[in-house]
């Protein structure tokens, strides 16, 4: 067998690039950009067209401090950052980013990205949950908006950049596997073209993840179906932990029964959240920041509210978002597609009523261990770190980590930009355009043959998508807004059984060419890994952190708390690292008890 498997990958079509980048959103986009407009020799792959990517799902904003409405510095966002994370962001990464900030969004409009603008010919800033003015005081305008497609906007700008800057998109290929070398190093990727089922070599001087989130390990999910976590599953097979995963986010405003999102922007445009009283709840809960504090408390506070019995409709399991006070002008101009989406998933117009909503699965804050140059970084001694060589991972996949255990909203696209950036000028600054291919290992496409083998030569087996449900079902219900010891436990038990199951599946088409059952069986190990890494790290936190909050164990433990997650596949195992609580230039901010 292992012969005839040598013969076949020998045989594999290849292509040598000077970087291969795993996904075209904003922030694969973003560096192949800076990497294609010094010279390099680039290719993205991409399982949709580059412009369908997830990132074209960001509806509110990009997070930086202009001032263009009011005062604002980036020291201000920092803080809000660090406390926004529960104390379990790396604060070096967080002052990198917002200090970044600023920057990086001009550069963006000065690519020609089509952001609203104020009379003064500025670019238009709204308020979000958890962006303040002077550590907290009072909530600061800082999200620079394109009405409410931001990500649909900064992904043709930056499709289009790189159209003119000759990067080579590979549209409707999926990555299969990377390949690393005996030393550990990267050295390309093997991929598939979705299509005609051609396998293919990719020989990389540097290999990129960008593939996004995972949000459809979940039963209700804003993310698209293109979310089933093929980094972290790529990742975890080659022997790289994923940190934090047991960190994910519930955007409080999903609309109920259907996952569509709906953006915080309403919230920041003055749209209130009210129980079934008509009751505006928040201002109990966040005397400050109101229906504008955090995502991870907005939601536990909306799930309490559901749980003791002050839900709205006939089954009292949403609460309800009313805009129709901000006026039909206000809404048609800063909010057109949130009305469509309600129209359409709701069937309410909020230009008269509010929108039933729920928190609903949105981001994940952990992901592939990163630095803030975006090198892949893995522990080798006890607490020292080691980069693989050629290997960066940036954009929601990675976990760099500036949102720690939450994330504010409009740090993602900031992320994503930042870090696709820095990404692509360290890439630049390493010099790996000047060095030759590194040798692929002798057994170069071995596991990635045996495993499409195994795939088309079962005859028997259970049906891809049951299994796949019955993981979204089973971490729905196990791994909630709130969690607890029972419950995580039986969780974990579960996903291990489906982990088992997920193994034999049978693919009735055999045949290989554009047959998306192939392919959803393929990104079936990696919704698996991810969902394995994700309730495993859950259950073993003992405390409440951020977007982790535990009903037997309440309370943030910064003793022994304070720490970094890395789940490894094999053996499915634990390690913990520690967080950086140092930032580059200025002064850490201390763990402190978060009110709003
Ligand atoms: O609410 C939103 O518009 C989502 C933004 C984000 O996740 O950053």
């Amino acid at each position: 067998m292992a012969d005839i498997l040598n013969h076949l990958a020998n045989n594999l079509p290849r292509r040598k690039f000077d970087a291969v980048i795993i996904g075209a959103g904003g922030a694969g986009m973003r560096c192949s950009l800076q990497l294609a407009e010094a010279g390099y020799n680039v290719a993205v792959l991409s399982k949709v067209f580059p412009t369908r990517s997830h990132t074209v799902a960001a509806q509110g904003g990009i997070g930086a401090s202009l001032g263009n409405m009011s005062e604002d510095n980036w020291y201000w966002h920092m803080f809000d950052t660090v406390k926004g994370s529960d104390y379990l962001g790396d604060q070096d990464a967080i002052e990198f980013m917002c200090r970044e900030a600023p920057k990086v969004v001009y550069e963006l409009e000065h690519f020609g990205m089509p952001f609203d603008r104020n009379p003064d010919g500025t670019i238009y800033q709204r308020p979000f949950g958890g962006h303040t003015a002077n550590f907290g005081e009072k909530p600061v305008q800082r999200a620079c908006a394109a009405a409410d497609r931001t990500g649909h906007a900064l992904l043709h700008t930056l499709y289009q950049r790189n159209v003119r800057a000759r990067t080579q998109f590979f549209v409707e290929w999926m990555a299969l596997d990377i390949l690393r070398n005996a030393d550990g190093d990267c050295v390309g990727v093997i991929a598939l073209e979705m299509e005609t089922g051609e396998v293919m070599i990719l020989e990389a001087k540097v290999t990129v993840f960008a593939t996004g989130g995972a949000g459809r390990i979940w039963a209700a999910s804003t993310n698209a179906f293109i979310n089933t976590g093929d980094g972290m599953g790529i990742a975890a097979r080659a022997g790289i932990p994923l940190e934090d995963m047991e960190f994910w986010q519930f955007h409080p405003t999903g609309v109920a029964g259907a996952g569509v999102l709906i953006t915080e922007g309403v919230r920041g445009e003055g749209g209130i959240l009210l129980n079934k009283h008509g009751e505006r709840f928040m201002e109990r809960y966040a005397p400050t920041l109101k229906d504008l504090a955090p995502r991870d408390f907005v939601s536990r506070c909306m799930d309490q509210e559901i749980k003791e019995g002050r839900g709205a409709g006939p089954d009292g399991d949403y609460v309800l978002l009313k805009l129709d006070h901000l006026g039909a002008e206000t809404i048609m101009k800063r909010l057109p597609s949130i009305r469509e989406i309600a129209i359409k998933f709701s069937n309410v117009d909020p230009i008269k009523d509010p929108i039933p909503v729920v928190p609903t699965i949105h981001y994940q804050m952990g992901g592939i261990p990163t630095n803030f140059h975006g090198q892949v970084v893995v522990p080798k001694n006890g607490n020292s770190n080691s980069v693989v060589s050629g290997l960066y991972a940036i954009g929601e996949c990675a976990c760099v980590s500036v949102h720690g255990a939450n994330r504010l909203g409009t740090n993602s696209l900031l992320d994503l930009i930042v870090f696709g950036r820095a990404a692509g000028n360290h890439i630049i600054a390493s010099r790996f355009k000047d060095e030759g291919h590194k040798r692929l290992p002798d057994n170069t496409g071995d596991a990635t043959l045996a495993r499409l083998a195994r795939l088309d030569g079962s005859t028997s087996g259970e049906n891809t998508q049951e299994i796949a449900n019955d993981i979204r079902r089973s971490m729905q219900a196990h791994c909630g807004v709130f969690r607890t010891a029972d419950l995580l436990k039986e969780g974990v038990s579960q996903i291990m059984e489906l982990d088992k199951r997920s193994l034999d599946v049978h693919i009735k088409d055999k045949s290989k060419v554009f047959n998306t059952a192939r392919v959803e069986a393929l990104e079936l190990a990696n919704l698996t890994e991810t969902a394995k890494a994700t309730i495993v790290s859950a259950e073993a936190r003992k405390e409440s952190r951020g977007a982790h909050a535990h009903r037997d164990f309440p309370e943030r433990d910064d003793v022994q708390w304070i720490k970094h997650s890395l789940w490894y596949s094999e053996g499915n195992r634990l390690d913990y690292k520690s967080v950086n609580l140092k930032p580059l230039t200025v002064d850490s901010f201390e763990p402190k008890v978060r009110t709003f």
